[in-house]
């Protein structure tokens, strides 16, 4: 037996669910019951009734999110080590600094926030839901962190004032796409649709005919009748894409943009968890209850 064919029978044996981001490694992206976006996957989880352990290959905000929505399960992350950047960069001490500047404003915060920072805000959004979201408010101004980049665009498209907590938050992954990469590409694949993640720059996002989360781009490349796809946002989607869009053609927009934290999850470290059922990820309930409030507002909204 291969290390894929053990994980499928110790799956089944512990009656486990195993959720992969859409940037995981293609090995471990075959080895899932679902592939999607940040927040998709803890909805899908709480949906399986019969699972009693999710195995989230991801980073610890999302495990930290189902586990929040899904108390009653274990939630297990096969590298600790997997730690989303941006999520880092913003504190609770930021917030309450900024909520004692801005006391009327309303808090709204990204997903990729660690669960202490959610159990502090109003509402919480991905990038999917981020423009409903801030709609959804009844509020001018509001905060918002920690992607000063995603704060931008929803800005623009809700024409209301987002006060960026912390300054200066971002991803280090989307940062490094260039348009000056997209004009080359562009002069290859003429017929080229571009598609950005929301998290890439402004400049990006001047030169991307659809903006949108990772879930929306895998929606948006089946949906529009574009042939070739040039695409800013971390590589591992590229594997779904291929897979779910044979005969189209997908370049990434620099070749380098890969996530090092997404990439920890590896099938080694898939099985060693669920045998040993270890990593398991647990949010104390005092912080839990504050920050499913968060999750559950957005996704009434
Ligand atoms: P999505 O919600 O679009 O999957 O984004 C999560 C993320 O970490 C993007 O870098
Ligand atoms: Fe975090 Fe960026 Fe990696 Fe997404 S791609 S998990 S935002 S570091």
């Amino acid at each position: 037996m291969d290390l894929s064919d053990k994980i499928l029978k110790l799956k089944k044996e512990k009656k486990a669910v195993i959720l992969a981001h859409n940037y995981q490694r293609p090995e471990i992206q075959d080895m899932a019951d679902y592939i999607g976006d940040s927040i998709e996957l803890s909805r899908k989880a709480a949906e399986e009734k019969d699972a009693e352990m999710i195995v989230f290959s991801a980073v610890d905000f999302m495990a930290e999110s189902a586990a929040i929505l899904n108390p009653e399960k274990k939630v297990l992350l096969p590298c600790l080590g997997a730690r989303c950047p941006m999520a880092q960069m913003l504190t609770v001490d930021e917030i309450k600094r900024a909520k004692k500047q801005y006391p009327k404003a309303p808090v709204a915060l990204y997903v990729n926030t660690l669960a202490v920072c959610k159990a502090q805000c109003d509402i919480c959004c991905t990038s999917a839901n981020a423009v409903e979201v801030i709609k959804s408010l009844d509020a001018d101004t509001i905060l918002f962190g920690p992607d000063k980049n995603l704060a931008e665009y929803v800005s623009k498209k809700t024409g209301k004032t987002l006060i960026p907590i912390p300054e200066n938050g971002f991803c280090p992954t989307h940062l490094l796409f260039q348009p000056e990469d997209v004009t080359v590409l562009k002069m290859q694949h003429p017929d080229a649709t571009v598609m950005v993640h929301p998290e890439c720059s402004s400049e990006m996002r001047q030169v991307a005919d659809y903006v949108g989360s990772t879930s929306k781009m895998c929606r948006y490349a089946k949906e529009c009748g574009a042939k070739s796809f040039i695409v800013g946002t971390e590589e591992g989607i590229l594997h779904r894409l291929l897979r779910e869009n044979p005969g189209k053609n997908f370049y990434l927009a620099y070749e380098g943009a890969i996530c090092p934290n997404m990439k920890l999850t590896t099938l080694e470290r898939l099985y060693s968890a669920l045998i040993d059922e270890k990593n398991v990820v647990k949010v104390p309930e005092a912080v839990a209850k504050k920050a499913r409030g968060s999750l559950e507002r957005m996704f009434a909204v």
